[in-house]
């Protein structure tokens, strides 16, 4: 039993040794196969390794170019979105609908809306209107792909101003097609506005030209006019009739002398003799005058300033302004109203300049008219100040009046304005400088009869034949001795050969060769003691109101009244046989 169970056990044995050794035979093999992988795999893997180490080279060589490319491109956005937002011009850009899609800080400067405001609304959002149209019309321009250049339109701000702007624009493209719309546009109501106002001086200046042009023939008919109808008065006392007529034709010619007047003032050729002056009293003289041009419909009040200021002002010329007004404002309330003159001292500071665009700094007067007529509309307002622009009837109106006022007012130195509005009423603004000067007395000529001379003899000096022989007949018919001379040479030459006999110079202050003042002054070497009175019109430009009070010569503007002339003449010729007793 032993035996057989060593035997089995052997048996046993051995059958596990020779399994053992085949399973090690087995795994020998299979370690084999595991080391020829992974060797395998350690190549692959050294190999993947090479790879991705090159390629993360060229990645992070690239990552380096990218990001130069991206630093690159935020500096150029950056420099573009400066260029952008940092511009005086607005800078919209538009999708092709033409909705916002960008709006640069200058558009907030210049209309007050913030990008939020703006962005998603149509282009035509603050655009005017009537303007409309125009703006499309750009916009489908560009779309078509034209740029647009300089269309000015009127448009809306925020808060309701209406101002002009100036745009251009062109569309933007990408692969062919439009991708946006570019706009810039600038305000350019302020240049407008001086451009309009260049526009308005430079047609005043030229209308005023062409006035004084007429004014100044029309006065050397009117002298003729006027002084032959003197004369014939003379010749006929006892005929009633012809009198009548006579007396007639001189207050025609009278009404023409005003208006010519006007157009010379207008112009500002007409002469002026400003005298330092308080306003007040001035305005206290013409109230009754004025009080009775409106009628007894119209309320009227005066409100004088509170202190005395006075202004250096030809006072027979702002009288005759106050007059203009007035009647202005009667004529624009026919069913009665109020009319008040407010007189008061302001300051003309920076602020009124930037405001209007004109105006020396200072110390002014202030002279309000405001009546509660039938108003003005804009372009009346705009045209009120030319020579024959009226709106009334053909015989009420002569466009002269505020002309005139213009002329004096700029002739004082002083500036207009007016504020009206249809069915409103009007404010007429005017201010003049005051002066530092103290107020002079009174300076009123006093009214005589015209007086008759004794023979004594007057050099007359007159370019015009006309009015040359006019004022000769005048002269002679009153009892001067006459000397003729057609131009200032002339005057002199004529004054040596007759000197001691020439009591009085009459001179036209522009002839030919040389004018009436430089006669004066070369006659006055020889006799310092003669006395003048120049003639003109246009005394204004060539002399000085200081040179008229200096030197106590007279001045007398066409046309010439015989009645002023005569008294003129009798002044001085007493005044120079004073001097020389
Ligand atoms: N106070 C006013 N109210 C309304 N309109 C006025 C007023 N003053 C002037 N105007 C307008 O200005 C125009 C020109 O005035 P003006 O030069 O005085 O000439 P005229 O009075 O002869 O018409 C007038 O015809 C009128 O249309
Ligand atoms: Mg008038």
């Amino acid at each position: 039993a032993l035996n057989t169970s060593i035997a089995f056990f052997v048996l046993g044995l051995g059958l596990v040794v020779n399994n053992i050794s085949h399973d090690i035979a087995e795994r020998k093999h299979d370690a084999e196969t595991l080391r020829k992988t992974h060797d395998e795999l350690e190549l692959r893997i050294t190999e993947r390794t090479t790879e991705l180490a090159k390629t993360n080279e060229a990645l992070q060589t690239e990552i380096i170019e990218r990001s130069h490319a991206e630093e690159a491109l935020k500096k150029s956005e950056e420099r573009f979105r400066s260029i952008v937002e940092g511009n005086f011009d607005a800078i919209h850009v538009l999708d092709p609908e033409g909705r916002f899609t960008y709006s640069s800080p200058s558009v907030e400067r210049i209309t007050g809306y913030k990008p939020d405001d703006i962005i998603g609304k149509y282009f035509k959002y603050f655009i005017a209107e009537t303007d409309i149209p125009k703006a499309e019309q750009a916009f489908y321009g560009m779309m078509s792909g034209k740029t647009m250049e300089m269309v000015a339109l009127e448009a809306t701000k925020k808060d309701g101003t209406p101002f002009i702007i100036e745009a251009n624009g062109s569309p933007v493209f990408k692969d062919g097609k439009i991708m946006d719309i570019q706009v810039v546009y600038r305000d350019i109501t302020e240049k407008r506005t001086i451009e309009e106002q260049l526009r308005h001086s430079q047609k005043m200046d030229a209308v005023g030209q062409l006035a004084s042009g007429i004014a100044h023939d029309f006065n050397n008919i009117l002298t003729a006019i006027i002084g032959y109808g003197t004369l014939l008065l003379r010749k006929n006392p006892d005929d009633n009739l012809v009198n009548e007529y006579t007396s007639e034709i001189i207050t025609s010619a009278n009404r023409a002398a005003a208006l010519t007047r006007d157009l010379l003032t207008f112009s500002r050729k007409h002469t002026i003799n400003p005298q330092p002056a308080l306003l007040n009293e001035l305005i206290k003289m013409v109230e009754r005058i004025l009080a009775r041009v409106l009628g007894e419909h119209i309320e009227f009040k005066v409100k004088i300033a509170d202190e005395n200021l006075v202004v250096k002002m030809d006072a027979t010329q702002l009288e005759h302004v106050f007059l203009n007004l007035a009647t202005n404002a009667r004529d624009a309330m026919p069913e009665g109203g109020k009319l008040t003159i407010d007189i008061c001292h302001v300051n003309l500071d920076n602020e009124f300049i930037d405001a209007h665009n004109y105006g020396i700094q200072g110390q002014y007067a202030l002279i309000t008219f405001t009546d509660t007529g039938i108003g003005m509309d804009k372009n009346t307002q705009s045209r009120v100040f030319e020579p024959f622009f009226t709106t009334k009837e053909v015989g009420k109106g002569t466009g002269l009046g505020l002309s005139m006022v213009y002329g004096a007012v700029k002739q004082h130195n002083g500036y207009i304005n007016v504020y009206s509005e249809p069915g409103h009423g009007t404010v007429f603004k005017i201010y003049l400088p005051l002066s530092e000067e103290g107020v002079l007395g009174e300076n009123k000529e006093p009214e005589i009869a015209a007086p008759k001379g004794n023979m004594e003899t007057i050099l007359l000096a007159e370019d015009d034949p006309d009015t040359r022989k006019i004022i000769k007949a005048v002269l002679e018919e009153y009892n001067y001795k006459v000397i003729e001379a057609v131009d200032g040479n002339d005057a002199i030459s004529k004054f040596m050969e007759k000197k001691g006999e020439v009591k009085l110079l009459i001179l036209d202050t522009i002839m030919p060769k040389i004018g009436g003042k430089q006669a004066y002054e070369g006659i006055k070497k020889i006799d310092p003691n003669i006395k003048a009175i120049f003639i003109s019109g246009y005394t204004a430009d060539m002399i000085k109101a200081k040179d008229l009070l200096e030197t106590g010569f007279e001045l007398l503007p066409k046309p010439i009244m015989p009645d002023k002339l005569l008294v003129k003449i009798r002044g001085l010729i007493d005044l120079k046989e004073g001097l020389m007793k």
